[in-house]
């Protein structure tokens, strides 16, 4: 990776290596307006209109800025049904990154996970893995599995100076591989830039020893690599083992040891759709037969036929250290900022985005009124910038109906890659202070109606008193008429 040092090391920032092409103009609603649209979105940033959404930091996923060879490529897309070039230079183009034979398409990552629990999960078995992720979890319960987290201590701990806090604990993983017995584990699935404990990395040297105790015990080793992408930078920048190794050495390490790899390609690879790889013919025809069934054909299994363009061509991107670490180096960027500030913040940095410890700022709210929802409400309103919650609101009930109250309640602003200039990353983390100057305005929240599975998708919440009203004033006796 190259390194450009400025004269003044006191200014040194995040230095884009891109120019931009193509724009697309933003609005800013007065905090008034901001607090009518949260009102009418049910006090889910999911339910906001994105002309009501100054920047849009809900998600990393399907909206980072393609590259020109990206677009070009879209241009020459053949949609053939059967026989697709398209399809061919879309095989060769994981073949060249991943080093694997075998491919299934699939429309997105969840539709990989749907295919995975179909085929290798049975009613009763377990699924081990770092951590859950909601999708994951929701099919794998649908069909009748459990999913046990082994993820270290130290990655559920907010702050500490771990490099790989999505890490297994290996000695437990074996453990309860002992406790459970072989054949009741239907695979350990590892995630790659653990989402939702702030993004965090797992080591090459940790996946590839949970590989090997998969291997020994007889067991399917899955790799989710849907935010590979920002792990491989971490892996290039904090692991020693992968100093002199390219991207593409550490690519085809994974894809030579896994089993079985994932990914959503709305990711990895800046551009949408989904696939299963595997260098092992028989796990791929054990689900070749739901690929037509759900997706669609296997030259394109549910995506646009552009859409398979701009992943080929993102997936060879992703092996330039410059194009990869501009994401994480601007989400390191806000972090700092607002950890110097105070804001308590998942640190060290990970991927995806900055994530902010609700639990931490908002004391005063129980878990069970959704804090990192409510933060995620005061946000919005001050800012007219659209997180996401990763809390309590995003887990599933337990099979009784009670809460399951989440590790940690974070409200992740997502930095969707090459889409916003730096001055929007400082007035983001602007008024994410004020916001937090503020905390002790900020009240509960409840629900008016809960959807049984995802809720946090579209479910609609109530503020638990005028708390919303009160911070508008405030952010116009501190702000006069700013927007
Ligand atoms: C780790 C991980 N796995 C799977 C998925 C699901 O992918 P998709 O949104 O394409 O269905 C996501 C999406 O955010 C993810 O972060």
């Amino acid at each position: 990776m190259s390194i450009v040092n400025f004269y003044r090391p006191e200014e040194q920032v995040p230095l884009e290596m891109h120019k931009v092409r193509v724009v697309q103009k933003l609005f800013l609603l007065p905090v008034e307006e901001r607090l009518q649209k949260m009102k009418e979105a049910g006090n889910n940033t999911f339910l906001l209109q994105n002309k009501d959404v100054f920047m849009d930091m809900i998600t990393d996923s399907g909206v980072n800025a393609m590259s020109d060879n990206q677009v070009a490529a879209m241009s020459i897309a053949d949609d053939s049904y059967a026989g697709s070039e398209t399809c061919n230079r879309l095989i060769s183009a994981i073949e060249e990154v991943f080093g694997t034979k075998y491919f299934l398409p699939a429309h997105q990552g969840r539709a990989c996970e749907n295919i995975l629990a179909e085929t290798f999960v049975k009613p009763g078995q377990f699924t081990l893995m770092n951590f859950h992720f909601t999708t994951t979890k929701a099919h794998i319960t649908r069909v009748g599995g459990s999913v046990i987290e082994l993820v270290g201590k130290k990655g559920l701990e907010p702050q500490n100076d771990e490099p790989f806090k999505g890490n297994f604990d290996i000695p437990r993983l074996k453990q309860t591989i002992k406790d459970l017995g072989a054949k009741n584990v239907a695979f350990v699935r590892i995630e790659a830039g653990t989402n939702l404990i702030g993004g965090q990395p797992v080591s090459l040297q940790n996946m590839l020893e949970v590989a090997k105790i998969c291997k020994e015990n007889g067991i399917l080793s899955i790799l989710d690599a849907s935010l590979l992408q920002d792990n491989l930078y971490f892996m290039k920048t904090r692991e020693e083992m992968c100093k002199d190794m390219s991207i593409k050495d550490i690519m085809h390490k994974l894809g030579a040891t896994m089993d079985i790899i994932y990914f959503s390609a709305r990711k990895l690879g800046f551009a949408r759709g989904g696939a299963i790889i595997s260098n092992n013919e028989s796990y791929i025809l054990k689900m070749k037969e739901y690929i037509p069934l759900y997706e669609g054909f296997l030259t394109y299994g549910g995506m646009e036929v552009r859409s398979m363009e701009a992943m080929a061509v993102g997936l060879r991107e992703t092996l330039d250290m410059e194009i990869i670490s501009q994401g994480p180096k601007f989400i390191q960027y806000l972090v700092d900022e607002l950890d110097k500030y105070g804001v308590p913040m998942i640190k060290p940095a990970g991927g995806l985005g900055a994530h902010v410890n609700a639990g931490e700022i908002l004391p005063h709210v129980p878990h069970s009124q959704y804090p990192a929802a409510a933060l995620a409400t005061a946000f919005y309103i001050a800012s007219g910038v659209r997180g996401m919650e990763r809390g309590t609101l995003s887990e599933q009930r337990n099979p009784d109906g009670t809460e399951h109250y989440a590790e940690l309640e974070l409200v992740r602003l997502a930095v969707p890659r090459r889409v916003f200039t730096l001055s929007q990353i400082k007035y983001c983390a602007d008024r994410v202070k004020w916001v937090y100057d503020n905390r002790n305005l900020i009240g509960g929240l409840r629900w008016e109606d809960e959807p049984s599975v995802l809720r946090f998708f579209f479910g609609r919440l109530q503020p638990i008193g005028d708390w919303q009203e009160k911070l508008v004033e405030k952010f116009r006796k501190d702000f006069g008429d700013s927007l």
